[in-house]
C-alpha cells in the first residue's frame, strides 16, 4: 500500500505553491510608518520617493522605496526576523502580483492615512484604513478562486494581520487649520470615534478570516520634530504635554477594547496590543543607553518648518540636509524613527515581555497555533 513517488511528488509542490506553513505571510496596514511604496501610486503630497529617503535600504541599493525613513520599517525588521525572504509588496504597485499573497503576504498600507475616513484631506491622496481592507478584500477574493475558500481561511488564519494606524488621526485633530474636529469635539468623544470605527474594522477583517491580529498604539506623538516645532518646544527639548495625553487616552481605551475581543473570540483569535508608546518613550528619555546621541531633532530635514527632507539637485546645498550619523538619530525626518530606532523598537515587539506586547509577544503569536 504504498503512495506512488509520483503523487507525493506532486502533492508536495502543489503545496510548495500554496501553502503557506513553512513561510511568513504578512498583510499589513497602517500609515507612512509601514507604508513600503504604497503612495508612490497617488497623487498625494505625502511622498518618500526621492532620495535620501531608502540610503539605507539595502535591497534597493540605498534608492528610495516610498519608505517614509532611511533604512527599513518595523514592520520589514519584523518580518525578516520572523523568517520572511521578501517583503510584502504594495498593493497598489502596477507589478505586484495577487499571488504574493499566497508566499510573502501584501502591504496596504499609505502615508497620510488614519482610522477615520477624513484623515489626511490636506495631502489630497492616501488610503484610508476602510479602503485599506477594501483592497484587502479584492485580494482575498483572488485567493479563493485560485485555492478554494477553505484552504484560502486556512493560509488567513496562519498569517499575521499588523496595524499601526491612529497617528495621523491625531495630527489632524490638533492642526488648527482643518476645519474638522479641534473646538469640535472634545478629546474624549474624538477617542471614542477612533475606537469604535476601529473596532468596526478590526471585526471586518476577522470576518474575512484574520485571525492573528498585532494592533500597534499610537507612539508619543507630543515628542516628535514636528510637535516640538509647532508648540515652540524646540529650545527646550521638551514634548507636548496636550499631545500626548491625548494619545495615551486612546491607547488606554485601545487596549480596553482589544482586552474584550480577545475575552469575546475565546481561541478563536488574538488580538495582541504592541505598545509603541512605551517603548519609543523609554528610547527618548533614555537614548545614550541605546547608543543614540539626538532624541529630538530629525536627522534629515532641518529643525523649522516645513522639514523637507530630499536630496537638493543643487549639490552644495545638499551636504546640509543629512547629519552625519544616522545611528545616532532617534529621528529621521520630522515625524519618522530612524532604522536604528525601528530596529530596537522592533526586537521589543518580537521578543518583549507583557508590558509592551499583550497578551503574548509577536515570536510567540507566530508560533501560536489557532
Ligand atoms: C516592481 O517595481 C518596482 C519599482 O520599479 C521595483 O523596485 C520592484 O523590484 C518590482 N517588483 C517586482 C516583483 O518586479
Ligand atoms: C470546506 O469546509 C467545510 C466545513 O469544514 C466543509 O463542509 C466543506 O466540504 C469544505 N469544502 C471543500 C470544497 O472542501
Ligand atoms: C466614526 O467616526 C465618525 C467621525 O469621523 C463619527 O461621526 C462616527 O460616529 C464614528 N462611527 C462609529 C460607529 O462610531
Ligand atoms: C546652489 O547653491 C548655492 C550655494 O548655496 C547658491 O549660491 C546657488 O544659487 C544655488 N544654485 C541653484 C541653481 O539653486
Ligand atoms: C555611527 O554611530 C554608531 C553608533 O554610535 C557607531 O557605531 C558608528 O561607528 C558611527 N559611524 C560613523 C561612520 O561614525
Amino acid at each position: 500500500m504504498e503512495i506512488p513517488a509520483l503523487v507525493l511528488i506532486i502533492i508536495t509542490l502543489s503545496l510548495s505553491n500554496v501553502c503557506p506553513c513553512f513561510c511568513f505571510t504578512a498583510f499589513i496596514f497602517g500609515d507612512s510608518l509601514v507604508d513600503a511604496g504604497n503612495n508612490n501610486y497617488l497623487f498625494t503630497l505625502s511622498k518618500a520617493d526621492s532620495p535620501p529617503y531608502g540610503i539605507d535600504f539595502s535591497p534597493s541599493g540605498g534608492q528610495p522605496t516610498g519608505r517614509f525613513t532611511n533604512g527599513r520599517t518595523i514592520a520589514d525588521i519584523v518580518g525578516e526576523a520572523l523568517g520572511s525572504t521578501s517583503f510584502p509588496p504594495p498593493y497598489l504597485a502596477p507589478n505586484t502580483s495577487a499571488a504574493t499573497a499566497f508566499r510573502a503576504g501584501i502591504n496596504y498600507a499609505s502615508g497620510a492615512s488614519g482610522i477615520l475616513d477624513q484623515t489626511g484631506t490636506l495631502f489630497i491622496g492616501r488610503v484610508p484604513l476602510t479602503q485599506q481592507i477594501s483592497n484587502f478584500e479584492q485580494t482575498r477574493s483572488y485567493m479563493v478562486k485560485m485555492v478554494g475558500e477553505n484552504t484560502t481561511n486556512i493560509i488567513l488564519k496562519n498569517s499575521i494581520f499588523s496595524l499601526t494606524i491612529g497617528s495621523n488621526d491625531v495630527l489632524n485633530y490638533f492642526q488648527p487649520s482643518i476645519p474638522l474636529f479641534s473646538d469640535k469635539v472634545s478629546p474624549t468623544l474624538f477617542q471614542d470615534f477612533m475606537i469604535s470605527n476601529f473596532t468596526i474594522q478590526l471585526e471586518k477583517l476577522y470576518r474575512l478570516g484574520a485571525r492573528k491580529f498585532v494592533v500597534v498604539n499610537i507612539g508619543p506623538l507630543g515628542c516628535i520634530p514636528f510637535i516640538r516645532a509647532v508648540s515652540l518646544n524646540i529650545l527646550g527639548g521638551k514634548c507636548s504635554t496636550k499631545v500626548n495625553a491625548l494619545v495615551r487616552g486612546y491607547n488606554k481605551k485601545l487596549k480596553e477594547e482589544l482586552d474584550r475581543m480577545n475575552n469575546n473570540m475565546g481561541r478563536n483569535a488574538i488580538f495582541v496590543y504592541a505598545n509603541s508608546y512605551d517603548i519609543f518613550r523609554e528610547i527618548i528619555l533614555n537614548f545614550p543607553k541605546y547608543g543614540f546621541v539626538n532624541n529630538d531633532g530629525p536627522c534629515c530635514g532641518g529643525y523649522i518648518p516645513p522639514f523637507l527632507c530630499f536630496k537638493r539637485t543643487n549639490s552644495s546645498a545638499s551636504s546640509a540636509i543629512l547629519c552625519d550619523n544616522r545611528s545616532n538619530y532617534v529621528f529621521w525626518d520630522a515625524y519618522h524613527p530612524t532604522e536604528a530606532a525601528n530596529l530596537i523598537i522592533a526586537d521589543k515587539l518580537l521578543n518583549g515581555d507583557k508590558g509592551v506586547c499583550y497578551p503574548m509577544n509577536i515570536r510567540h503569536l507566530y508560533d501560536y497555533i489557532i
